[in-house]
């Protein structure tokens, strides 16, 4: 049983760093031919694939038309569409009260309506191949949200729904559309690694598995998810969380293997 994207043509989003960055450059290890999209072109000039296999597309998810300009060369460079990981994403965040409607807007814009725009993009290329992969970034706050995050939360969730609707109407044509929820992954997201010790530990405490996650766990499953392998999964999203909050307090079990010294 092996993954298999040997000639694949995959996108994907918000490549140039942290979890996206890694993404592609596993697809690529695969065989993938690779479509790397952000809005941060410095960064994405410092991605090194090869180049016979490689576009890069400076592209806002914000505009409407970049996104159609960035599809109209990946289908004249390539000719098809295989995968399309819609990873972007901005997390800005404040209370409720206080929280800015340029903020809220930021995380709907890009998180939600920047999916939505891509896959509206791809999808005439997957129908007409009768075949595709969409597989979008949700997140463990579209299941467990945080305080500060309800714009962050609102936007994942909606990608969740987003894609079980996705998935229904591309189940014809051979399309199949998922998401995967990340826990805690130390990116420039979140930069869970730089905080305080005592909030470090308090963060780890609520993981079954107790530590970070880390870009690979995510770059597997989607070249699970966009390999043959998976051609009977569509709608889900998948918790790449290492059990975040699988039980109250997953924690207890450490504290009582230190006592048992075992
Ligand atoms: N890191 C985590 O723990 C975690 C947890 C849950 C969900 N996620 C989700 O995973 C995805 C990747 O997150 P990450 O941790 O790698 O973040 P990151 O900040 O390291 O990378 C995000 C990338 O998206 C790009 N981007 C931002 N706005 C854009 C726009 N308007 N147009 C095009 N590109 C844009 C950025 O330039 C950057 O390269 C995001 O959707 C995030 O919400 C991450």
């Amino acid at each position: 049983m092996t993954i298999d994207l040997s000639g694949k043509v995959a996108i994907v989003t918000g490549a140039a760093a942290g979890i996206g960055r890694e993404i592609i450059e596993t697809l690529a290890r695969e065989g993938a031919r690779t479509v790397a999209i952000d809005v941060d072109a410095t960064s994405l000039e410092r991605l090194d694939l090869p180049a016979a296999d490689h576009l890069s597309v400076a592209c806002d998810l914000r505009n409407p038309d970049e996104i159609s300009g960035a599809i109209a060369s990946v289908i004249e460079r390539f000719g098809r569409i295989d995968i399309l990981v819609n990873n972007a994403g901005v997390a800005p965040g404040g209370t409720v009260e206080e929280l800015p409607v340029e903020v809220w807007d930021a995380n709907m814009e890009i998180n939600a309506r920047g999916t939505y725009l891509m896959c509206q993009a791809v999808i005439p290329t997957m129908k007409a191949q009768k075949s595709g992969r969409i597989i979008n970034a949700a997140s463990f706050a579209a299941i467990v949200p945080s305080l500060g995050g309800s714009a962050y939360a609102a936007s994942k969730a909606a990608v969740h729904y987003f894609t079980r609707v996705l998935a229904g109407e591309l189940g014809p044509y051979g399309v199949t559309a998922n998401c995967y929820a990340p826990g805690m992954i130390p990116t420039g997201i979140n930069h869970f690694a730089d905080r305080p010790d005592d909030q470090k530990e308090a963060l780890l405490d609520s993981l079954t598995l107790r530590r970070w996650g880390d870009p690979k766990d995510i770059a597997h499953l989607v070249c699970f998810l966009a390999s043959d392998l998976a051609g009977y999964i569509t709608g889900t999203m998948i918790d790449v969380s290492g059990g975040k909050l699988a039980t109250q307090r997953p924690y207890q079990a450490y504290k009582e293997m230190d006592v048992r010294g075992t």
